[in-house]
């Protein structure tokens, strides 16, 4: 008996015995265009309540920062309401089908004000803790169901190698062991959340070994995960966002197929490809990944995301690029403007045989499995839900969860003349500009899709300036650039700077998301990259360099300034991954890699006075000069694993 063929009596979860009967007797009733639909992923601000009715759309998403009304749950849950009403009326031409509503929630349903915002992968992976994981899993859950949304297009289980790549902060380790120990724990927190599981036996097995056998219906009290980005995201040459991993088979399954494995094995319902190509071929249109790899040897039963405008590159021609992506395996395509176009050529395309009933059926199959086994035909409409505009949201439990992860993720890799832990009743300095800026915490995909800076947009959470002011009465907060100006002088307040016992210095990186937190010459990427909003195939990278002092100078120049006048200076860097921070760190008594520590600053607060020790070790190698080659660094200043206890010991 394998985990597929107990189906649990309808009694036990609301939702029918055997999804395998009810997806095949719908799809039997289903037209062509109404198949066609299901397979349709427009943009909110593309498609309207009434065209998902007439189009038989099957699911709508939220770019990054795509938000409705004030952004608040309860604009989200009546957005969301509408939707579903208008996919669930059924007349003479339209199925009751319930729209699949998705969304990035990466580190918390981050996109929504208010909502918890955790620290970003990266910091997750310094804090080797998959129990951890999984709670924030399931608080993550609650927190994206208050939204009235039932999708989430995570877990990242990219396999960053490169620390030049935009999306490293995304990634939980440059190793593949550490992603595939949190895979399957945070899949099984956000698809089971505060109930049954919710993981529909898609995973791994699943009847025939095609992943097309019967699934267990479940009680629907998670979200539908989404494994991505099927497969060798962060492994690109030169850590290129969308670039081209180019390693042999054997390589690509050790480093970025395997943490897939525990994902599948804990029941992740979708998983979405990769912009980026395999040894010269596009992730999106390669059928021997999709079909035979994920679908056949993996068992994969769910249904496979596209992923943003992952069509155009494909073919000049759209029917064609459409008919390429589903011909290789892609079930539901993520078309957020040109859906129209999107429909009508693949109807061509089906019509003309280039893509087969079979194929069709298939894709639809998977799709239509994935909803009755999360019980969404038997959900009511979003607002009537359990959960839907949930007090919890943004709550004081919640954020405790954030906090302590936060705390966790620190990694403390200098700790000179036992300046840490500092003494609450010092008179401390703290500057720099991520000091005051909850924005600068969160990074990426958070409110707006390359994040935010300042803190009005992040509703709730403590920055770490307020976490250091609520313990250490006599720290005070000193403008949130560079303290001192281009010469490292003081002015007039030079005197004061000398009564300071020491100085936290908080610097690092501006917010970014994808190609646009890249580290390389500016320019076009490669021909065709047409989905990113700065336009076809040019985008601005972050920087030429990894060297924090050729991005932001400020920051060693406020440290050097510090120290030169005897004050001892932690440095505590917020950023989306390793920088080359030799001069910074020479400087600095203490430093302390932050990471993007999400809403809840305070966590910072919470280590540098001792309240807790540290236990972060490096998700990464930290690099000692130029990354150069296959993101290995020229020098290594720090390898994996490394990171001090306040006592000096390596954790
Ligand atoms: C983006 C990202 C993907 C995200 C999707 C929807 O391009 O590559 O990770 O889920 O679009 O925002």
């Amino acid at each position: 008996m394998n985990r597929f063929t107990s189906a649990r009596p309808a009694s036990a979860t609301g939702v029918a015995s055997n999804v395998e009967e009810r997806v095949q007797a719908l799809l039997a009733r289903m037209t062509l265009d109404q198949k066609i639909g299901q397979m349709t992923q427009p943009e909110r601000l593309h498609v309207t309540p009434d065209e998902v009715k007439r189009h038989h759309i099957g699911s709508v998403l939220s770019g990054g920062g795509s938000c409705p009304g004030d952004n608040r749950p309860a604009d989200w849950v009546a957005m969301n309401d509408a939707y579903w009403a208008a996919s669930m009326e059924e007349d003479a031409d339209h199925l009751a089908i319930p729209v699949l509503y998705g969304v990035d929630a990466i580190h918390g349903n981050a996109n929504v004000r208010g909502a918890t915002v955790f620290p970003h992968n990266i910091g997750l992976g310094a804090a080797r803790d998959p129990g951890l994981i999984e709670r924030i899993g399931r608080v993550t859950a609650r927190e994206v169901r208050a939204a009235g949304v039932d999708w989430t297009f995570a877990p990242t289980l990219a396999v960053a190698q490169d620390p030049r790549w935009g999306r490293t902060y995304e990634s939980y380790s440059e190793d593949p062991g550490v992603v595939g120990e949190y895979a399957g724990r945070i899949v099984r927190g956000l698809q089971e959340g505060d109930g049954g599981r919710l993981d529909g036996g898609m995973g791994r097995g699943g009847g025939g070994g095609d992943g097309s056998g019967p699934v267990r219906p479940v009680v629907p009290e998670g979200v539908v995960a989404c494994a991505k980005h099927w497969v060798g995201d962060g492994g690109t040459r030169n850590g290129v966002d969308q670039g081209d991993t180019v390693v042999d088979e054997a390589e690509l399954r050790r480093a970025h197929v395997a943490p897939y494995v525990p994902a599948l094995e804990a029941g992740v319902l979708t998983v979405m490809v990769s912009l980026s190509s395999w040894n010269g071929e596009q992730c999106h249109a390669h059928r021997y990944l999709i079909e035979d790899v994920l679908k056949g040897e993996m068992g994969f039963g769910g249904f496979v995301l596209s992923d943003w405008n992952g069509v155009d590159p494909l073919a000049d021609d759209y029917g064609e690029a459409a008919a390429a992506a589903v011909n290789a395996g892609i079930d539901m395509v993520m078309v957020p403007e040109r859906w129209r176009e999107f429909i009508a050529g693949l109807r061509e395309q089906v019509e003309r045989g280039v893509v087969p009933v079979e194929r069709i059926d298939d894709a639809v199959a998977r799709i239509l499995r994935v909803k009755f086994a999360c019980g969404m035909f038997e959900r009511p409409r979003p607002a009537a839900r359990r959960g839907s505009n949930s007090n919890g949201f943004g709550s004081r439990e919640h954020r405790e969860v954030a906090r302590e992860a936060v705390r966790k993720s620190l990694v403390l890799l200098k700790n000179e003349g036992g300046v840490l832990p500092l003494d609450r009743g010092a008179r401390i300095l703290v500057t720099g500009p991520a000091a005051h800026d909850r924005g600068r915490q969160c990074g990426g995909f958070t409110v707006e899709w390359q994040g935010v800076t300042g803190n009005e947009a992040i509703a709730g959470g403590t920055s770490i300036w307020e976490g250091i002011r609520a313990v250490a009465p006599g720290a005070v907060l000193w403008g949130g650039g560079a303290s001192c100006d281009e010469n490292g002088a003081f002015g007039n307040a030079e005197d004061a700077v000398r009564t300071f016992d020491a100085a936290v210095v908080v610097v690092g990186e501006r917010p970014y998301a994808e190609g646009m937190g890249d580290i390389r010459e500016p320019g076009p990427v490669r021909p065709g990259t047409n989905h990113l909003p700065a336009g076809p195939g040019v985008l601005q990278p972050y920087g030429r360099t990894l060297e924090l002092a050729a991005l932001h100078p400020g920051a060693l120049r406020t440290v050097r300034a510090l120290a030169e006048r005897g004050i001892p200076v932690v440095t505590v860097l917020v950023s989306g991954r390793p920088l080359v921070v030799n001069a910074e760190m020479a400087a600095s008594s203490a430093f302390v890699a932050a990471w993007l520590p999400g809403s809840e600053g305070a966590g910072v607060a919470d280590v540098l006075f001792g309240d807790h020790d540290f236990v972060g070790r490096l998700p990464m190698v930290w690099p000692g000069g130029v990354v150069s080659g296959r993101g290995r660094a020229g020098e290594v200043l720090f390898p994996r694993g490394y990171g001090l206890r306040l006592l000096g010991s390596e954790v």
